[in-house]
């Protein structure tokens, strides 16, 4: 695979940002998407792919991801995710600060942009994390996608459960705060109560709805008083869509993840631990009212909150085992099936995976196939399906909580910045991404 400065792609389906299909032809220069029309005609050589029966979509965003590096680089680490994102049409993600050493400060948030600089396939940007006593790093610390605060299901220094601290970094700045909301509380006194029960179904009645919505409700009370910029990460529950339904303030944001929109706690008999996450699985009824509130924009993006563990990890018994399992390679694809289910659209897809998260991190350039943005793209195949196999997966974990669906939508091609990094199953390992920037989040 070479690597064009200019790249033409004839034919596919594009989904404009009005959210209209199109056949046409776009045409990619220096890292930008330069022409979009029925029909482009060029004189110069340019290297083209024939994208005939293809859909061409903005690049995923994945908005929430832990790659791990550095410290825990035997689950994961930057280059391999990166493949994975490749894979998974994935060309931006935002990183979560529980690697060693946290993320806590400029110099750890530097050393990541220079890691990711040296092996990251695919654009990157990193949250910076409240520890409780960096207040001065939280406001300072640049490039960052804003403040990660752990309310709950957090060992050691990233645990923020006193609300005083936790009001205290509301209070100051204007920042992005994004919360990770389950009330520590609730949870370490259901821990005692379940004790010695090594079914891991347990972990979502410990970690149960109301430990999610306690934590919600103080996350929305503190943005409400300082009318500070808040983003609630993977919301599972129905009591806490149905909350901000009732009042989501102009200023606050919600993620869902696909595996609470499309697992739920009969996943425990099937997959046992790899079921295991923060904050649990949850019912066939939150699956249902959280795709509502999707549809509805009471949600409005997608994230994978990919964390990945080894087999190993996972095969130890509850409660030693870690919580989490990977996304990237496979959220695009579960979410165009059930577009082709008719569930939903191709553009809402398009909205909550690319264009949505751009939107509320302030990334500019990116979300959308228009001339001027960035080429980031990825051509799907939505004529054919194929199931989730565990010796096709690139994450180094090497498992999915997905393995033996079938999905429609799989990423045939790739590009990041005009470059192809992903093409017909090849990952190119010469492309890097670039540092993302946060346009509205000083
Ligand atoms: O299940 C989870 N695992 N949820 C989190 O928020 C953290 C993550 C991890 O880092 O393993």
């Amino acid at each position: 695979m070479s690597l064009p400065s200019s790249l033409l792609i004839r034919h596919p389906r594009i989904v404009l940002p009005n959210g209209e299909l199109m056949v046409g032809d776009v045409l990619i220069s220096d890292r930008l998407i330069v022409e979009v029309a029925a029909n482009i005609s060029t004189t110069s050589p340019i290297t083209e792919i024939d994208a005939t029966g293809l859909t061409l979509l903005p690049g995923v965003i994945d908005p929430q991801v832990h790659f791990r590096e550095p410290g825990l680089e035997h689950k994961e680490d930057l280059f391999t995710a990166s493949c994975a994102c490749a894979k998974g049409g994935v060309t931006s993600f935002l990183e979560m600060p529980n690697t060693r050493p946290l993320t806590t400060n400029q110099a750890a948030l530097d050393d990541k942009l220079q890691r990711a600089q040296d092996k990251c396939l695919v654009n990157y940007g990193f949250f910076i994390g409240a520890s409780g006593d960096n207040i001065a790093e939280l406001l300072a610390a640049n490039p960052t996608s804003g403040i990660k605060i752990f309310m709950g299901s957090m060992r050691g220094g990233l645990l923020i459960d006193n609300p005083e601290v936790l009001e205290s970094i509301f209070s100051q700045g204007k920042r992005l705060i994004a919360v990770h909301a389950e009330d520590q509380a609730r949870i370490n006194q259901r821990r005692e109560e379940f004790a010695n029960i090594h079914d891991p179904a347990i972990h979502s009645q410990i970690q149960d709805n109301q430990a999610a919505l306690l934590a919600t409700k103080l996350a929305l009370k503190l943005s409400q008083k300082y009318q500070r910029r808040l983003h609630i990460l993977h919301m599972s529950t129905a009591e806490e869509a149905e909350l901000l339904r009732q009042n989501k303030p102009s200023w606050v944001t919600a993620e869902v993840t696909p595996q609470h929109l499309f697992l739920n706690t009969s996943a425990y008999e099937k997959i046992g631990t790899l079921a295991q996450m923060n904050p649990p699985l949850r019912s066939p009824h939150d699956n249902q009212v959280l795709w509502q509130a999707l549809l509805d924009g009471v949600i409005d993006f997608i994230a994978t909150d990919h964390a990945p563990h080894t087999l190993e990890e996972k095969a130890q018994e509850y409660p030693k085992t870690p919580s989490g399992m990977p996304g990237v390679e496979t959220s695009l694809p579960l979410m165009l099936t059930k577009a082709m289910e008719g569930r939903c659209t191709i553009p809402q897809v398009v909205n909550w995976m690319s264009t949505a998260p751009a939107k509320a991190y302030g990334i500019p350039n990116k979300g959308a196939i228009a001339p001027g943005y960035d080429a980031d793209l990825v051509l799907v195949d939505l004529n054919s399906s194929r199931p989730v196999l565990r010796q096709e997966l690139l994450t180094k974990c090497g498992w999915s909580p997905f393995e033996g669906w079938e999905l429609t939508g799989w990423p045939v091609y790739t590009i990041v910045g005009g470059q192809l990094v992903y093409a017909q199953g090849k990952v190119n390992t010469e492309v890097r991404g670039r540092a993302l920037e946060f346009g509205n989040n000083k």
